[in-house]
């Protein structure tokens, strides 16, 4: 391993190991504009220039060099300092320096490094170029004349994103950054385009002249528009939210979040429920209430209903403890039909592992083989998208997929559609399996078909047969889509003893054995599905949306930017989620909701605060307390053998800008449904 010197200090590297980096575990800041640790290293801005010792008598480009045996570098020699000042002199020659109108203004490099190792005057005196503006799409502002071409952004779109469509045109003065054909740039990543650029040529045209970066409150939480868990910072000026930025976990989201994650944040002002509602009985229309109303109309429309013929549904972005407070009420109203699987899966819901990402998202990095099953990674979890396809990029590992053929960024083996083709592959390969470490990601919607459990058991005997799981190694993943799910299954949110299922408890909608329904944040059900109800209903829930549409009462709960609470993710990692903004009008957290109702009920749940709440929740699930620990779970054989049909796997998501109902309000998201149509994405490349 190289030992060098770096400003008098010793250190010894891994071998290939820069300059710039073997400067960062030193804890010396050596400034950059192209380099970015994600990406390859292209060395064309000069920003990073040191003096090596002994070595050609120029300054050399840090982030280019890899580190040798006895080195000695400055890097705050007279030499580099010089040479610093010369490129930020040449990178200033043709910047606007409209940073009073710029929106990376405050938190930019070139200012901050302009600042830092700059010159205080310029020796050109020759007009600055105009770079035309790029139209990318309605997520992405370009204002190109600031561009400084460090081709971060093209970097990120063709390795990470996995869509080269931009480029840099022309040489010298004329060099620009632009996409190939006039098109934009069509991928769920796009949006950290903006983090990556350096500068305010590429900005958020949702946020554009929306709020400067120093008036924000910043507040770290979580996402929930998928499984994943992303980190996210929630920046919000007052009530308002002004802009999503992702935070760094290694283990989940690297520093990367998907454009809905980053943008949909607008449906979080529109379509809201901010004051309970009651359906009139004589109009047949929903009145405005107040709390007391709305929970007396409850307690008397309860009243002389048996538990056996209540059910509750639990929807997609719920929290924990507002699951864990609804099925205390339910067990208290001596209820046992529950569920959180609206999407109608089924499946063995007894042993944790066969419903979890075992191997842990950063598995994915370990992994010599991939098999993807009625899954499509790119629109249910973009994360784990870029995660496979880095696989594929780096170290060359071969993808299979049964299921839907789609375009996933990276080339794969499509070995069928159907479960037998999954149990066929599983039969032909498991002799010749040669991978030391394989691995299977399951998307959730292989569940939602009637032979669910049959499915389950197949991929558990899959799972065996191709070697996915042995010692050190946990190759069986499930992939949830819903950020609510593995939470709600781990507190056993599903049917109890005697219970229905989701497809039970709609079926007895209209049957008449279910006479009232408690939809908590339930809105992913079809219009089919929720169609003929005989059944009194209460919901309660953040958004005007499909839940609301058939209640007959409206409780107005909060978005998960306005509550505490705990997202479970899809590899079993609970995390904390914070409130960044309070809810509007009477909205109120959902817990508490549920708690004043048990109370009006005459059933008062044992808890008044968060915190008793969760230590509710230690008592009986400790390791949902166990905040970004992923507990392993044992394996052992799950689902139920029995017929399976022949029908073809579907992947859950089919709009990705329309998942939930905070992206159904949202106008940015559905502008981008609109722009990255397929229509209209050959409209301009004509
Ligand atoms: Fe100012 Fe930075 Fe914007 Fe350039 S990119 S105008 S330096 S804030
Ligand atoms: Fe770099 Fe931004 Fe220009 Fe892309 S647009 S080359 S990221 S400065
Ligand atoms: Fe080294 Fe740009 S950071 S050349």
């Amino acid at each position: 391993m190289p030992k060098l010197t770096i400003n008098g200090m010793e250190i010894e590297v891994e071998r290939g190991t820069s300059i710039l980096q073997a400067a960062e575990q030193l804890g010396i800041e050596i400034p950059r504009f192209c380099y970015h640790d994600k990406l390859s290293v292209p060395a064309n801005c000069r920003m990073c220039l040191v003096q090596v010792e002994g070595g050609p008598p120029k300054p050399a480009a840090s982030c280019a060099m890899a580190c040798g045996d006895g080195m000695v570098v400055h890097t705050e020699s007279e030499m580099v300092k010089k040479a610093r000042k010369g490129v930020m002199e040449m990178l200033l020659i043709n910047h606007p320096l409209d940073c009073p109108i710029c929106d990376q203004g405050g938190e930019c490099d070139l200012q901050d490094q302009a600042v830092a190792y700059g010159f205080d005057r310029s020796r050109f005196a020759e007009n600055k170029r105009a770079v035309p503006d790029k139209e990318l799409g309605p997520l992405i502002k370009t204002v190109m004349t600031r561009c400084i071409n460090c081709t971060r952004c093209v970097r990120f779109a063709e390795e990470i994103a996995g869509t080269p469509v931009l480029g840099q045109f022309h040489r010298g003065e004329d060099a620009e950054i632009g996409t190939f054909i006039d098109q934009l740039v069509d991928t769920e990543l796009s949006g950290n385009l903006i983090d990556v650029c350096p500068v305010g040529a590429l900005t958020s045209k949702p946020y554009a002249f929306g709020a400067r970066s120093w008036e924000l409150k910043k507040t770290e939480s979580v996402d929930v528009h998928d499984a994943v868990g992303s980190n996210i910072r929630i920046d919000s000026r007052g009530r308002e939210v002004m802009r999503i930025l992702p935070r760094l976990h290694e283990d989940v989201n690297e520093e990367w979040i998907s454009d809905r994650t980053r943008f949909a944040y607008d449906g979080l002002g529109r379509a809201r429920l901010d004051r309970p509602y009651i359906r009139n009985a004589d109009t047949g229309k929903l009145q405005e209430a107040s709390w007391e109303e709305a929970l007396a109309f409850i307690a008397v429309n309860l009243e002389g209903i048996k538990g056996e013929n209540i059910a509750a549904l639990a929807g997609d972005l719920c929290d924990l403890e507002s699951m864990v407070a609804l099925k205390d009420l339910m067990d208290r109203l001596g209820s046992p039909h529950m569920d959180c699987r609206t999407d109608g899966g089924i499946f063995d819901t007894s042993v944790r592992r066969g419903y979890t990402f075992g191997s842990g998202i950063a598995g994915i990095d370990k992994a010599d083989a991939i098999l993807l099953v009625g899954t499509n990674p790119r629109l249910e979890a973009t994360m784990v998208n870029a995660r496979i396809r880095r696989a594929w990029l780096e170290r060359g590992v071969p993808i299979s997929l049964i299921g839907e053929a789609v375009d996933l960024t990276y080339p794969y083996y499509h070995a069928g559609t159907t479960p037998g083709d999954l149990v066929k592959l599983a039969k032909d390969h498991a002799k010749q399996v040669k991978a030391e470490r394989p691995m299977m990601i399951v998307g959730a919607g292989v569940f939602a078909r009637e032979d669910g459990e049959a499915v389950h058991h197949a991929l558990y005997e899959a799972a065996e047969s191709l070697g996915c799981i042995k010692d050190g190694w946990n190759g069986f993943n499930v992939l949830h889509n819903a950020a609510s799910r593995v939470g709600a299954l781990d507190i056993g949110f599903v049917p109890g003893k005697g219970g229905k299922d989701f497809r039970d408890i709609i079926a007895g909608t209209k049957d008449g054995s279910i006479k009232a329904l408690y939809l908590l944040g339930a809105d992913e059900f079809s219009a089919k599905a929720a169609t003929g109800w005989q059944t009194f209903v209460i919901y309660q829930g953040h958004h005007g949306d499909r839940g609301a549409y058939r209640a007959d009462v409206i409780l107005p709960g909060s978005a998960y930017t306005e509550k505490d609470g705990i997202y479970v993710n899809t590899e079993g990692r609970p995390q904390f989620g914070k409130q960044a903004v309070t809810p509007p009008g009477q909205a109120r957290e959902d817990w508490k909701i549920v708690r004043a109702l048990s109370e009006s009920l005459g059933k008062k749940l044992s808890y008044d605060t968060l915190l008793q709440l969760r230590e509710r929740i230690k008592t009986d699930w400790p390791h949902l307390l166990d905040i970004d620990v992923v507990r392993a779970s044992p394996w052992k054989a799950f689902g139920h053998k029995g017929k399976i049909s022949d029908e073809p796997f579907v992947s859950p998501v089919t709009e990705y800008y329309k998942t939930n109902s905070i992206c159904r309000a949202s106008k940015t998201m559905a502008d981008c449904t609109e722009s990255f149509s397929k229509e209209k994405m050959l409209e301009a490349a004509e």
